[in-house]
């Protein structure tokens, strides 16, 4: 008893089942291990267990696309491996009221299937570490933390019912986290900041930023790159205090770079790229919201062109158009500005 993997070794796991069922489950798992973790944090409980126990929860998944099936095959799985509290996890997340009337979903498991589900519900004991994913579950989504009222419309949309004594216990069990916690859910778990597989920094490593590499990624926004003209422009950025870099991780590797200059109250963007592969994925605009919430920004512009306008548009920027003269011609320019608000 008592057994669960370490982090390296879960996001193995889950790496692995999604290779062999590949579909939005990884990322919503992803979400709901960050928001374990967080509210463990806040509540005083083992932040890492609490990680895991998020990130497997419905790693029988793994077997192919099935309701109530994910749930015992989740719990056989994790049996097989040694990791008993991952396969309590597995069994009791779904059932937040301890019975398998009220599941959302199909019953397609077969009769040896429901009887071990129904048995091992029966002796399992709750704690709050079955409650905390239950409440994750609900809140989880691929792209993100979602309201969970949204959470449940959805699902009652997708499968045509939602028990009441499920939803309202979902409520519950928000209750007794935010009491737990002394604080409000959504600020707990940074709703509006996370998104699963991105990860944002500020980097200072010179070496890596003044590689083939770093250019690579950042030449998109050059004028005419070279990566003589690069590395001159990053040992300025590298040598200027008010110049602050940050990176976004997308998957494990490095996927976009931002240059702001923080030396004035407006932060002025002076270059921002993300690699062709992980364009529109929503790299850039994490990047933006990462860095300004971490060097506490109120407001930020940028200038560009017809190319990337509507990219800053996405952001929420507000532009205003400006025109220059060049020898060969009139040029568009835009002035960008996102104003921040507090607490946001
Ligand atoms: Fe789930």
């Amino acid at each position: 008893m008592g057994k669960y993997p370490d982090r390296e070794k879960a996001e193995q796991i889950l790496r692995e089942a999604e290779e062999r069922n590949p579909g939005p489950w990884g990322n919503h798992s992803r979400t709901a291990a960050h928001c374990a973790e967080k509210i463990a944090e806040h509540a005083g409980m083992n932040a890492d267990k609490a990680y895991v126990l998020g990130l497997l929860h419905d790693i029988g998944r793994r077997f192919g696309k099935r309701h109530l099936g994910h749930v015992s095959d989740g719990y056989s799985y994790m049996m097989s491996l040694g990791y008993d509290e991952v396969a309590q996890i597995c069994l009791t997340h779904s059932f937040n009221q301890k019975k398998m009337e009220g599941y959302v979903g199909k019953f397609d498991t077969s009769e040896e299937e429901t009887e071990l589900i129904r048995t091992k519900l029966a002796e399992a004991q709750y704690d709050d570490y079955d409650r905390l994913i239950q409440l994750c579950d609900a809140i989880s989504g691929a792209e993100g933390v979602m309201n969970i009222i949204d959470r449940m419309s959805d699902v009652k949309r997708r499968y045509g019912d939602y028990d009441p004594g499920k939803w309202n216990a979902n409520l519950a069990l928000k209750e007794h986290f935010e009491q737990r916690m002394g604080m409000d859910l959504y600020e707990a778990v940074e709703k509006d900041r996370f998104r699963p597989g991105l990860k944002v920094y500020r980097c200072q490593e010179s070496d890596w930023l003044l590689s083939e590499e770093a250019f690579e990624l950042y030449a998109p926004c050059m004028y005419q790159p070279t990566f003589e003209k690069y590395a001159g422009k990053m040992m300025e950025y590298l040598s200027d205090s008010a110049v602050r870099i940050y990176v976004c991780e997308r998957g494990g590797s490095r996927a976009g770079i931002l240059v702001l200059d923080c030396s004035r109250e407006e932060a002025v963007i002076l270059g921002i790229a993300v690699s062709e592969a992980c364009r529109g994925c929503g790299v850039g605009q994490y990047l933006i919201r990462g860095a300004t919430q971490s060097e506490k920004l109120k407001t930020v512009t940028a200038q560009t062109d017809d190319d990337a306008i509507g990219f800053y548009r996405k952001c929420g920027f507000r532009d205003e158009e400006t025109s220059e003269e060049y020898p060969n011609g009139t040029v568009v320019r835009y002035i960008c500005t996102l104003s921040l608000e507090t607490g946001n």
